[in-house]
């Protein structure tokens, strides 16, 4: 039977321990060179731009000994109106597992749905699951730990803001959420992962209340892609929200600080704190490498 990685909730709070566990070992250089993968080939469908996930995939395929092959959907039958549904039960003829980055995050269901192979989500508009096991990975590095750390999400309620409310759900971290009004994450989710939660996750509207005694900081661009219509206006109402030297005085003096990448500096985060010495940012980066291969190595049989 296979298995999916649409969401984090697709996984259970033992098997991420382990894939996290996974991903230190693979880090530190455990069973380099071995490839289990050898002889797959694995797709990559990306509807929407990428440096860190795409090519922090096709690096992990290769090295897991497997073949990845990145598809532009304007370059396949999808883009002259062959269905999704046909397109998956085709590709998964020849692929023992597929990462595909899209808008709706019902594509990925319907793929799922028609296909025979591991279906990975590489983004949608309402979820990140792959950046925020890089994330967890990171903190542990930073923390030792994840559960009963306190962690503040200051700026646009997004797909990053979702996984990462599941992950607190999963792990055990408290999650404080700072953001405008009317910008929040999303509600069915939010209500799932409170009600199922052994820790405290709030939404609340003030930056330095979410800061306040934060070990880790995290912060994601104000317009996510594809929602760049009425970006201007919506980057006012952010301002408050900006990740700079005044807003981290108010958190641990050991606090980290995350962004899943790209940033744009001096709008969610200044040079200072991207660049100064609590920043995480491109151990984040690195990380999406590991836990990605962890993750493959768990779901492609
Ligand atoms: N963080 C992240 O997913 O980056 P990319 O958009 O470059 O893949
Ligand atoms: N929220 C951002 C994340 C980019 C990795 C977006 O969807 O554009």
């Amino acid at each position: 039977m296979k298995r999916d990685f649409l969401t984090l909730w697709d996984l259970s709070s033992d098997e991420t321990e382990s894939l996290l566990a996974r991903a230190k070992d693979l880090k530190a250089g455990k069973d380099s060179g071995k490839c289990p993968l050898i002889g797959r080939s694995l797709g990559l469908l990306f509807e929407k731009p990428s440096t860190r996930t795409r090519i922090s995939f096709e690096v992990g395929i290769y090295q897991l000994g497997a073949m990845a092959l990145t598809m532009n959907p304007s370059e396949l039958q999808l883009g002259r109106g062959e269905t999704l549904s046909d397109t998956a039960k085709t590709l998964s003829r020849y692929l023992s597992g597929i990462v595909i980055r899209t808008f709706a995050h019902s594509t990925l269901e319907q793929f799922s749905a028609n296909s025979s192979i591991p279906v990975i989500n590489g983004l949608s508009d309402l979820h990140h699951p792959c950046q925020i096991l890089a994330d967890m990975m990171t903190i542990i590095e930073r923390k030792g730990r994840l559960r009963g750390l306190k962690v503040a999400f200051i700026g646009d309620g997004n797909n990053v803001c979702n996984s990462m409310i599941e992950a607190a759900s999963l792990m055990g971290f408290n999650l404080r959420v700072a953001c405008p009004e009317g910008f929040e994450p999303d509600a069915a989710i939010l209500e799932k992962a409170t009600s199922s939660a052994r820790s405290e996750i709030i939404v609340l509207r003030d930056p330095k209340e979410a800061a306040g005694l934060a070990d880790v900081i995290y912060t994601d661009v104000w317009v996510s892609m594809g929602q760049e219509a009425h970006s201007r206006e919506k980057k006012e109402r952010f301002r408050e929200y900006q990740i700079n030297d005044r807003l981290l005085s108010c958190s641990k003096k050991d606090v980290t600080v995350l962004h899943c990448l790209p940033a744009h500096r001096g709008e969610e985060i200044t040079d200072e704190v991207m660049d100064g010495h609590h920043s995480a940012v491109f151990d984040q980066a690195e990380n999406r490498l590991h836990a990605q291969k962890a993750l493959l190595e768990m779901l492609i049989k």
